[in-house]
């Protein structure tokens, strides 16, 4: 499961709506498990999609809008077609973001994992992170290679994605996929509620400053963002060899 720990300063959260996010508020601190009961490998499908889209408008509003009687998203919702949109609006969320990686997260969930402020696993043999695209003739979304790029080079990332290889926790963490992995659940959990309650210490329009500053220089242009999780795939999902790829994934894992 991908845990992402959201620094608040409001609570009361009227999620999840579909039952796929569980959230606790404490000190400042929203969790937010991602538990896909829909789905029995905790899929990240449009389910978790519109819920975290609620979610996030939540956040965005701050608490103001809180008496709104229905979520805007559900997982029909035309934005949640594609990523690009979600994960765009998480990297602009003025609270910061914390991923706690306790399994797999390939393809859209390293996208997610990329688009939160920090990330720290587990390092267990279940953790795994990847961008799988390449081995289906089709391209990482939602900026999943353009943010590794910034995080770990242009030359791991190439290596890591064009063999669409799967990482493990202290791989990542080596690199600097991840910021960090520890060996046991306690320790992972203890670090990371220690540094989420330090944050939520401050002042959250310096944190917002803050974050505006580093995206600045460290996320993708909107527009080659957006090329990237949409124009690119729609383009390459055309593709014989790449419908037949997926075809065949789809069997393989009983879709
Ligand atoms: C996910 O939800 C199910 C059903 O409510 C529960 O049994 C399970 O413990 C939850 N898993 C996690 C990791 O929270
Ligand atoms: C969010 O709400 C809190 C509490 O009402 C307030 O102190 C803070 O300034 C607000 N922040 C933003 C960015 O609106
Ligand atoms: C993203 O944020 C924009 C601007 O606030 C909003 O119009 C859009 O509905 C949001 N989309 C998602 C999927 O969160």
């Amino acid at each position: 499961s991908i845990l992402c720990s959201f620094v608040l300063t409001t609570s009361g959260a009227r999620y999840p709506s579909f039952g796929t996010l569980q959230t606790s508020t404490s000190a400042g601190v929203i969790d937010v498990v991602i538990n896909n009961t829909f789905s029995e490998i905790n899929i990240f499908d449009f389910h978790v999609m519109a819920d975290l889209a609620n979610l996030l408008e939540l956040l965005q509003s701050n608490g103001t809008d809180s008496d709104s009687p229905l979520p805007q998203f559900d997982p029909f919702n035309p934005d949640m077609i594609f990523p690009d949109a979600l994960m765009w609006n998480i990297t602009q969320l003025p609270q910061a973001t914390v991923a706690v990686i306790e399994g797999r997260a390939r393809g859209i969930g390293n996208e997610f994992l990329m688009a939160c402020d920090m990330r720290f696993a587990l390092d267990s043999p279940n953790v795994l992170v990847g961008q799988l695209e390449n081995s289906l003739g089709a391209v990482p979304g939602a900026g999943g290679a353009l943010y590794l790029t910034n995080l770990i080079g242009r030359g791991r990332t190439l290596e890591y994605v064009l063999s669409s290889a799967d990482v493990d926790a202290a791989t990542a963490a080596r690199l600097g996929w991840v910021n960090a992995a520890f060996d046991t659940p306690s320790k992972l959990h203890g670090y990371v509620r220690t540094l989420a309650e330090r944050i939520a210490l401050f002042p959250l329009a310096g944190i917002a400053g803050t974050k505006q500053g580093v995206n600045a220089v460290s996320r993708p242009p909107r527009d080659v963002f957006v090329r990237d999780s949409q124009n690119v795939i729609l383009s390459l999902e055309a593709l014989p060899e790449t419908r037949e790829l997926n075809n065949k994934v789809f069997a393989a894992t009983n879709n």
